[in-house]
């Protein structure tokens, strides 16, 4: 099951700029932002609680981040949206039968998550995510 929108991500170039101004924006104290690195997707991303959502604001590390070239392309603006859900494969098995598949297979990505993402030319062009939170 889907269980809520964890996150709408946004490309920016400069991080703490960006982050200054979504703070303006939301009203988010310190403790609701969370500032991490994901050198396998070569980010660095910052996280805003807003409610049971957060949104993220994705830099890129280096010329070669996949970040790198969306900016390249497209300028600023919404690289993607999450959806949680509490059990990845099964969602995964349950899209599939709608002929939806996801890119690749589950990888690890930021705040130590299960996530994938599926073909932007499937829906409506906004990149999608599913997003599951490991359990420690
Ligand atoms: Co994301």
């Amino acid at each position: 099951m889907i269980s809520n929108i964890d996150h709408i991500a946004i490309a920016v170039r400069d991080l703490d700029n960006a982050l200054e101004r979504f703070k303006a924006l939301t009203g988010a104290a310190d403790e609701q932002i969370r500032i991490e690195e994901v050198p396998s997707e070569k980010v660095r991303v910052a996280f805003i609680q807003v409610g049971s959502s957060k949104i993220e604001l994705l830099e890129p590390l280096g010329t070669n981040s996949p970040i790198a070239k969306f900016l390249e392309k497209r300028g600023e603006g919404l690289h993607h949206i999450a959806l949680e859900t509490q059990d990845i494969e099964t969602e995964i098995a349950r899209t599939a039968k709608e002929d939806l598949l996801p890119l690749s297979e589950p990888s690890l990505g930021a705040g130590k998550k299960k996530i994938v993402f599926f073909n932007p030319k499937d829906t409506g062009r906004v990149l999608v995510e599913f997003v599951q939170k490991i359990k420690d």
